[in-house]
């Protein structure tokens, strides 16, 4: 077949029927995972005011200033492609007035208009999770627990928890104005980002990749070091109960995270199996959103997973090379109507099952191989005389006869990997 004249859009991405089986298969990991760890599920729009992202994600962050999907709608409104799920959540929490302490999760499309390359997309998924109205720095640990127990479960072996302290409104005023007169000095080696950076949000200089611009950092002063003794306290608490809970973690003193409404804990997952694009989820405490919202001062904590990056990440885990479908197949065309009868007996009971309309049998297993059918049911005129069926197993090659009547239990039986 020809490719057609239509490509799909830069930074998106068509997910072939297996994928979307994996990804299915992912998401439903993360929805019980997150269950078994009492967080229930919200879905909120793909689309919101877009003010919502410059007050959260921040005006001098990337995403603001140069990824967001943003348009006027036909009535003049300015809207904005959510490129990420905790402004939303917020802003849902203040406004349908839930009740903290909250425990959410959520999963769905976001979008950021960055560089495609392996592990960006323009169009990405993430899975995230947030905990809403508790301070307790334990909260801090049970997010980083869900989340890693999420990558084993996933079989994601080489998955590292990096940590760090970014203070709070009480000691980053010190801390900034000290970096500041840092890096003032060395203005010149810096990156034009940087430069922008240092005007609006100094502390985001730290996640600078370039390596010149790094090499200045050597030096500098790291926000982990100037922390008042109640973001001490919180960080060392933190650092105590994942010791206690046997969670192995790195604590990387640049760890600062590219949006801007984090202090205290800030954390990453990062796996080495999957390129440059190295973060599969990344997530903190935010304890002044909400009043940044206009709402009440609720401290809250949460992250969220790349879906595309975490599945690059995962073992070769091939989908199992046949589909739990059976497919009918009859020898001559007199068996039909008995092999449209038992389909349908087949779906009532719950087993998908298939058949191809070609009249030759040798045809129909063909289309059960392209169908990567599990197994055919064969009925040709000895069989339906004995009231039998061949059961053929595509995974071995066996092929068995058995009562007709039996046929649900056998193939279903067949599809227990
Ligand atoms: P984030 O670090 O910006 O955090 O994104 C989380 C994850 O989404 C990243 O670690 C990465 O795996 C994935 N991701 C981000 N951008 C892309 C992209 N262009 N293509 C593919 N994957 C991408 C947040 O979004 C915060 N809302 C997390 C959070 C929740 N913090 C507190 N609560």
């Amino acid at each position: 077949m020809s490719g057609g004249k239509h490509a799909r859009p830069k930074g998106t991405r068509d997910w072939m029927p297996e994928d979307a089986t994996a990804r299915r298969r992912v998401e439903q990991a993360f929805r019980h995972t997150a269950a078994v760890f009492g967080f229930q599920e919200i879905i909120t729009p793909t689309f919101e005011h877009t003010e919502i992202f410059i007050k959260s994600s921040g005006e001098g962050s990337d995403v603001v200033t140069k990824e967001m999907y943003s348009f006027e709608d036909r009535a003049g409104r300015n809207l904005t492609l959510r490129p990420e799920g905790t402004p939303g959540v917020v802003r849902a929490v203040l406004e349908e007035r839930m009740k903290p302490p909250l425990r959410l999760y959520y999963h769905g499309p976001y979008f950021r208009y960055g560089r495609p390359q392996k592990g960006r997309l323009r169009e990405f998924h993430q899975l995230g999770v947030e905990v809403i109205g508790e301070r307790n720095p334990a909260v801090d640990v049970e997010v980083i627990q869900l989340g890693a127990w999420f990558f084993e479960r996933l079989g994601i072996a080489d998955c590292a928890t990096q940590l760090n302290s970014i203070g709070c409104r009480e000691c980053r005023p010190a801390y900034r104005a000290e970096l500041v007169a840092f890096l003032s000095g060395r203005v010149a080696a810096l990156c034009e980002d940087c430069r922008t950076r240092l005007e609006r949000n100094p502390m985001r200089v730290l996640d600078c990749k370039r390596e010149t611009c790094r090499l200045q950092f050597a030096e500098a002063p790291k926000p982990a070091g100037h922390l008042c003794p109640s973001c001490a306290e919180h960080f060392a608490r933190v650092r105590a109960e994942l010791d206690r809970r046997g969670l192995r973690y790195e604590l990387n003193d640049r760890l600062v995270r590219g949006l801007d409404y984090y202090n205290r804990t800030t954390f990453e997952y990062l796996s080495a199996r999957i390129g440059a694009q190295d973060s599969i989820g990344g997530g903190g405490r935010y304890d002044y959103l909400f009043e940044e919202f206009g709402g009440p001062s609720l401290p809250a904590v949460g992250f969220a997973l790349g879906l595309e990056r975490t599945m690059m990440a995962m073992a070769e885990n091939p989908a199992p090379a046949r589909r739990r479908l059976a497919f009918l197949v009859c020898v001559t065309e007199a068996q039909r109507p008995a092999a449209v009868d038992l389909l349908a007996r087949l779906r009532a009971d719950g087993v998908a099952a298939q058949m191809s309309y070609e009249d030759k049998p040798g045809r129909q297993f063909k289309a059960a191989d392209a169908a990567r059918a599990a197994c055919c049911v064969v009925l040709g005129p000895d069989e339906v005389a004995r009231g039998t069926v061949s059961l053929k197993d595509l995974v071995t090659g066996e092929q068995t006869e058995i009562p007709a009547n039996i046929v649900i239990p056998e193939v279903r039986a067949l599809f227990r990997d």
